[in-house]
């Protein structure tokens, strides 16, 4: 077999087999086919796209490439929820405590801030001596002992994806439908969860504009992940505006403990409940999404996920105390305030630029070595929707530096609408994929 007949095969537009395709990737990871005939591949993809089943054995592939989690030996049931990214997208520090106070377990593997997007390791870390890099044995025995646990994706996950992402991140493949398919699935399903929810976002703020790729990738996820044995759930959710009040790594640990507390803002409730709802259902704890809410919704009334939460920050190295004693005061000195230049209801806040901005504040990374700030980022006085007056305070934004807040403040400011009208209520679940 040669890589160059594959990339042809794929060129013009014909099904790649297993044989073919466990060649091309197994080569690669081996180092005997190069990146630049990968590349060619990836590309040929991009264009041509994937069958179905071509998707699930590029996923199976990547997963076979290392390890999957062994979670033998803990009492389950394992359910875990992806996004696919986005501006202010802490709900996963949310729904862990959530639903393991619901019995269900969460073995959950993140990632970081990359481009506009923020990461959820990036926030954790932003507790102090919070750690996400656990061994296996660690984590395993912090999902038995708090019901969840929320680390990095060791070096034995997916080597092969590592590899493919870095290559489709620097030759303009990244946005194929059947690539991010085989990508986060393998990832995912090396977890060990039996359950996944996605939350596949869609927006200027997303990895997908449009709602209907979303809803493409959606169906895609489901479909592959469906023929894995996995049992998946998807909900389209919006993200033209950042999701909550906070933007930023210890301020979105903050927001998390808001709504901990029942104290959170609207958008992040909704978008987080109703994702804790599907991961209660493949849970097997709920026959329908509204039992599950409703459950979520006593649970965080209870207190529990809130301890559950504080007592994961203890085992994974933090302290609980000095967090709730740096709440509201852990901010970096320097900050600016952003004022409305007009009276008017806010028709817009960008969360694409809001994000970029986060890059320039220190709150994100432009690659992956640079070094981001747990104390950088923007909190939103007034949101979408909401009247201002000319002068008045919308947002506060803190930077890693006097600097980052001169680069961010022409985005920051380029990001928001406002105009003499109510603008229409958003719809922020635009559907479910199941
Ligand atoms: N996230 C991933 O993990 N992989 C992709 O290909 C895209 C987004």
């Amino acid at each position: 077999m040669r890589a160059v007949d594959i990339i042809m095969k794929k060129r013009s537009g014909e099904e790649l087999s297993r044989e073919e395709i466990e060649f091309l990737i197994g080569g690669y990871v081996a180092g005997t086919i190069p990146d630049y005939q990968v590349s060619a591949w990836a590309m040929a993809v991009y264009f041509q796209g994937m069958t179905p089943a071509e998707t699930g054995v590029l996923t199976e592939v990547m997963l076979k490439s290392g390890n999957v989690i062994d979670l033998s030996g803990i009492s389950g049931p394992f359910v875990d929820k992806h996004s696919t990214g986005g501006v202010g997208d802490k709900t996963s520090l949310i729904l862990a405590p959530l639903v393991a106070s619901l019995g269900i377990k969460d073995p959950m593997m993140s990632g970081r801030a990359l481009g506009h997007t923020g990461g959820t390791l990036d926030k954790l870390e932003s507790i102090p001596g919070y750690r996400t890099n656990l061994t296996v044995e660690e984590f395993r025995e912090i999902i038995q002992k708090d019901g969840f646990a929320m680390t990095g994706q060791t070096k034995e996950i997916a080597p092969a994806d590592r590899l493919l992402y870095a290559l489709r991140d620097v030759t303009a493949t990244v946005e194929s439908i059947p690539l991010i398919t085989a990508s986060i699935l393998s990832k995912k399903v090396a977890e060990g969860a039996e359950g996944l929810v996605f939350d596949v976002k869609y927006g200027s703020g997303a990895f997908m504009k449009d709602p209907e790729d979303g809803e493409k990738l959606a169906r895609s996820l489901v479909n592959t992940g469906a023929a894995m044995g996995k049992r998946i759930i998807a909900l389209l959710t919006d993200m033209n505006e950042p999701l909550g009040n906070m933007m930023g790594n210890f301020l979105e640990v903050e927001e998390s403990l808001d709504c901990l507390e029942g104290k959170g803002p609207k958008d992040l409730m909704e978008v987080t409940l109703e994702l804790a709802a599907r991961m209660v259902v493949l849970g097997g704890k709920a026959k329908t999404a509204q039992e599950g809410r409703a459950m979520c919704e006593a649970a965080l009334a209870s207190g529990k996920p809130r301890e559950l939460f504080l007592n994961n920050v203890r085992s994974q190295g933090g302290n609980p105390d000095q967090l709730l004693e740096l709440r509201g005061r852990y901010r970096s000195p320097f900050s600016m305030e952003i004022r409305a230049p007009r009276s008017g209801y806010i028709s817009h806040i960008d969360a694409y630029q809001i994000g970029l901005a986060g890059v320039h504040l220190g709150v994100g990374r432009n690659r992956t070595e640079d070094v981001v700030s747990p104390t950088a980022g923007i909190q939103f006085h007034k949101r979408y929707g909401d009247l201002v007056q000319s002068g008045d305070i919308v947002m506060t934004v803190w930077g890693k530096s006097d600097q980052s807040l001169k680069d961010a403040k022409p985005l920051i400011e380029g990001a928001l609408q406002i105009q003499d009208s109510k603008p229409a209520l958003r719809t922020l679940i635009r559907k479910e994929i199941a």
